[in-house]
């Protein structure tokens, strides 16, 4: 039903060694600084990195550039009330800018906000509206190697002793993110949102979710949970949304799209603020900060997102990635997740110590061995933590062959190889803010 020619812009052809080692040196050892030419295999992310349909490409030839009641904003609106079943929809540039108008209009100094597990931009816009992000996700979550079916959900026991701690007044929203990209892209199970849903009622808190990745967690729920197996997966996704008052959303996951982001809500005075706040960070009420043709092309990918062609085929090729990997000894976090396979970069190379990030480690070899580019999100993304050691390769949509896993499994089977050669790294400079710092530090051997 679609089809697709474009690609990623990485390169088609693989630099020489000697080359990628200069570079890798160049780039201080952070492959965010590396040139998208540089790479062969890229895997930094799922973002806004993906292959549109012809059908998307199509919309974007007829989008209405207008500022203020633009067609294809109209458009957009009747996706996201048909796909997601929100009616109320706040444009903005993409997810990000979606935190920060949602966040901005709920959370306040001395807010507590509990979330299966906070993405980096979510904690930060919780923290930076004076509000303190705390992680609940499940035991699971911690147990890399187990094979249960929803790693990602939320454990109400721990929000519920978080309230015993601050008070159900402190707390004016509870985040779920679906599926959970920092607990390796696992799927939250529709009892476990039915469960916040109840939880936020009991608190008189605002139920969020964070629906970036909400096609690929349907996809999960028709396959393991019991009573969805007959169910389309359209249907799966917008009844897991119908339990939420609000959800913030980029268009580059699963919009299908390359930018653009929007807030849903229900109540029509969070409506309004949004709006207002929208318009001061992000544009008119009628764009938000992408142009028409952004906004054609996220309601036609909207629509195909949902789809089990679609899906099956994405998850499908995620898992393949997985498999080739796990057949070469490759350690990695189980079950697969939705967007990308996760390596245990702790037990790949167990005598790199935590201070000398053996995930960073990895990445290097990675990129260094074929030209591959992960990225690192473990002790060097996140100090101050005690997440597990993992290396992210994370699947753009409807781009890469089963020439580019092998070529991922092999490169990563071959450092695996001589893994007892590779040494850690230690941070020469770093920007002020830490949180951030992995974007932009620079690094070198010890
Ligand atoms: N929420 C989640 C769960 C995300 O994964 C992201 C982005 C955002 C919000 C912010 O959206 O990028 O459109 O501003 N994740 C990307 C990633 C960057 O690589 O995982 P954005």
């Amino acid at each position: 039903m679609f089809s697709y020619t474009s690609a990623t812009a990485a390169s088609t052809e693989l630099l020489p060694r000697e080359e990628r080692e200069r570079r890798l040196e160049a780039a201080g050892y952070n492959v965010f600084g590396l040139a998208s030419r540089d790479v062969f295999v890229d895997l930094l992310t799922d973002s806004g990195t993906g292959t549109m349909s012809d059908a998307q490409w199509a919309a974007m030839m007829e989008a209405d550039e207008a500022y203020a009641g633009s067609e294809s904003f109209r458009e957009l609106e009747a996706a996201v009330s048909d796909v997601m079943g929100f009616d109320r929809v706040v444009p903005t540039h993409q997810g990000r800018g979606a935190e920060n108008v949602l966040y901005g209009c709920l959370i306040g100094e001395g807010d507590v906000v509990p979330n299966n597990t906070h993405f980096d931009t979510t904690r930060a816009h919780v923290s930076e509206n004076g509000g303190d992000p705390v992680d609940c996700p499940v035991e699971e979550a911690g147990d890399l190697g187990g094979e249960e079916p929803f790693k990602g959900d939320l454990d109400p026991e721990k929000v519920r002793a978080l309230v015993d701690r601050v008070g159900a007044n402190r707390i004016p929203a509870i985040v779920l993110t679906i599926t959970n990209n920092s607990v390796a892209g696992q799927p939250v199970s529709m009892a476990n949102v039915e469960a916040t849903r109840e939880l936020a009622d009991e608190l008189d808190a605002t139920f969020v979710i964070d629906a970036c990745r909400f096609a690929e967690n349907a996809f999960f729920i028709s396959e393991r949970e019991d009573g969805h197996g007959d169910r389309s997966t359209a249907e799966i996704a917008r009844e897991q949304l119908s339990h939420a008052d609000a959800i913030v959303m980029s268009g580059k996951k699963d919009g299908l799209a390359n930018v653009g982001g929007f807030v849903g809500v229900r109540d029509p005075d969070l409506f309004e603020r949004a709006k207002q706040r929208a318009i001061l960070y992000e544009g008119f009420s009628t764009y938000g900060g992408m142009a028409g043709r952004d906004m054609a092309a996220m309601a036609v990918g909207l629509r195909e997102a949902v789809t089990e062609e679609y899906l099956g085929a994405r998850i499908g090729r995620v898992r393949e990635l997985g498999d080739r990997l796990r057949e070469r000894g490759v350690p990695i976090y189980t079950p697969v997740g939705g967007h990308a396979v996760y390596l245990d970069a702790g037990r790949a190379l167990p005598h790199v110590p935590d201070d000398e990030f053996p995930g960073q480690a990895l990445v290097c070899e990675l990129y260094r061995e074929g030209g591959v580019r992960g990225v690192e999100l473990g002790s060097f993304a996140f100090p101050e933590t005690d997440r597990p050691e993992l290396v992210r390769l994370a699947l753009p949509r409807r781009t890469y062959h089963d020439e580019h896993l092998d070529h991922v499994a092999e490169t990563a089977a071959a450092v695996l190889d001589r893994s007892d050669e590779v040494t850690g790294l230690k941070v020469v400079s770093e920007p002020d803010n830490e949180a951030l710092r992995h974007f932009s530090a620079e690094l070198r051997p010890v």
